[in-house]
């Protein structure tokens, strides 16, 4: 529960702050009343609040570290090559090596530019994409939850504050593992589509060669097809979804465990549409990107070290088998205490997530809330499943019989159909939202 201190401090991050959070991810209306209010410290597979309290940490900054917090190797690197500067007024020799490193591991890299967030990145593929094929229309996948806080991806959303109705009309989704969805945009907007935007996987397999025939159909009608692995990136395979699943696209993008926390991300592609961004083609300029802190000496490191350890430690392989047995067993919790109705495991092993369903008990949003503040009541700050390197037999044990009580505690309040009586706070809120 949190203190004296992180009340206080909460209290004024929210008066300095808009959402007193840098993502909408973090804010306190995405997590029940007892979740820590801030995190002061990392180490592996835990994390501190502000009083002390230690929590076993699934969320792991938002998946954006994936072999543990303060990573010795990854932090060693990024210390040395603070210590050799932070920023140059001309490349520095990291950009190069870990260009050279993503162009040897991802099958769509022939080219990479980089940035600090994933928005800059897949922003920047949409408009690459533009310009490469003259047209204006993008398709995304509306199933698929984030893409970029830019305007042509919140502009689908009913959040759309801000952005003009022109910007919007330029957005068109299309439905995942539904091929006919993506035809008819075809038809319905001939020549006009410059791109078509998803990512590879979520938590549903491609069915029927899904991917193949997404590629398919974007090379017939001349639109660009990125695949967003922000989040698959490195937790399907090291050389992202598009290895695992074997479809090539033209463009991809990478951010969060690119880093191990550290803020790098990536755009990479065809040579041909990359080139574009560049300075040596005779073809009309693409203004790319152009950042001060783009190549961040440190964070390219991180990278580079982080990289490095994925493949010697042969992470993917640890993630997924640690992924196999929460989902193995968190199945047989729901299996045993008869709670199929209201609660199921999904996903690949390497990305689990636990489903929360409506019932007569109570809405799903309402059960979330009941099961993460049972979590947090015995420390485990879960929001979702960001396995790490640093993720052992031991956490999994600890967490799984925190699940069981949870879990407990969740089917006693759904007989005595008391859910909403059973929270100590506000039920936990959708992101995308027209009001608060
Ligand atoms: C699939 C996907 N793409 C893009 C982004 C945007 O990344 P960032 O928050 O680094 O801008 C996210 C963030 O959650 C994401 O999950």
């Amino acid at each position: 529960m949190a203190g004296e201190k992180s009340n206080q401090m909460n209290k004024l991050i929210n008066q300095l702050i808009p959402g007193g959070a840098h993502t909408y991810s973090k804010c306190d209306d995405q997590f029940p009343s007892n979740a820590p209010k801030f995190l002061a410290k990392g180490e592996g597979c835990y994390c501190y609040d502000v009083e002390g309290n230690k929590f076993i940490d699934w969320g792991m900054g938002l998946g954006s570290v994936i072999l543990g917090h303060c990573y010795p190797r990854v932090v060693d690197a990024a210390v040395e090559q603070i210590k050799l500067g932070a920023n140059f007024s001309r490349p520095s020799p990291v950009e190069l090596e870990l260009a050279e490193l993503l162009v040897e591991i991802i099958p769509s890299a022939e080219m990479c530019k980089f940035a600090k967030n994933g928005s800059n990145v897949t922003t920047a593929a949409v408009k690459l994409a533009r310009a490469y094929t003259k047209r204006d229309y993008v398709a995304l996948c509306g199933d698929h939850p984030f893409f970029s806080f830019d305007d042509w991806f919140i502009g689908t959303k009913v959040c759309n504050a801000g952005i003009p109705d022109v910007i919007k009309e330029l957005s068109l989704t299309f439905r995942y593992n539904n091929v006919e969805s993506l035809k008819e945009l075809f038809v319905k907007y001939p020549g006009k589509i410059a791109a078509v935007i998803l990512e590879p996987v979520t938590f549903y397999p491609p069915e029927k060669d899904y991917l193949q025939n997404v590629q398919q159909i974007a090379n017939e009608n001349g639109a660009v097809l990125v695949f967003d692995e922000m989040l698959t990136g490195f937790r399907w395979h090291l050389s992202g979804a598009q290895k695992f699943f074997e479809v090539t696209p033209d463009i991809s993008t990478f951010g969060k465990a690119l880093g191990n926390g550290f803020s790098v991300s990536a755009i990479v592609g065809k040579k041909d549409i990359m080139e574009l961004g560049g300075i040596k083609n005779k073809k009309e300029r693409v203004f790319l990107l152009s950042t001060t802190h783009g190549a961040e000496t440190h964070s390219l490191s991180a990278a580079i070290a982080n990289i490095n350890e994925l493949r010697d430690k042969n992470v993917i392989q640890h993630i997924w088998r640690i992924g196999k047995m929460l989902q193995d067993c968190i199945k047989d919790l729901i299996d045993e205490k008869k709670l199929n109705k209201y609660f199921e495991i999904i996903g690949y092993p390497c990305r689990p997530l636990l489903v929360f369903k409506e019932s007569s008990a109570g809405t799903a949003l309402e059960l979330n809330t009941l099961f993460l503040q049972e979590m947090f009541e015995q420390n485990i700050l879960i929001q979702g499943f960001m396995i790490t390197y640093s993720h052992g037999e031991t956490e999994v044990k600890e967490t799984l019989s925190a699940i069981d009580k949870a879990l407990t505690d969740c089917s006693i309040a759904i007989k005595k159909n008391s859910i909403l009586e059973s929270l100590d706070g506000p039920v936990i809120k959708p992101v995308f939202r027209t009001y608060n």
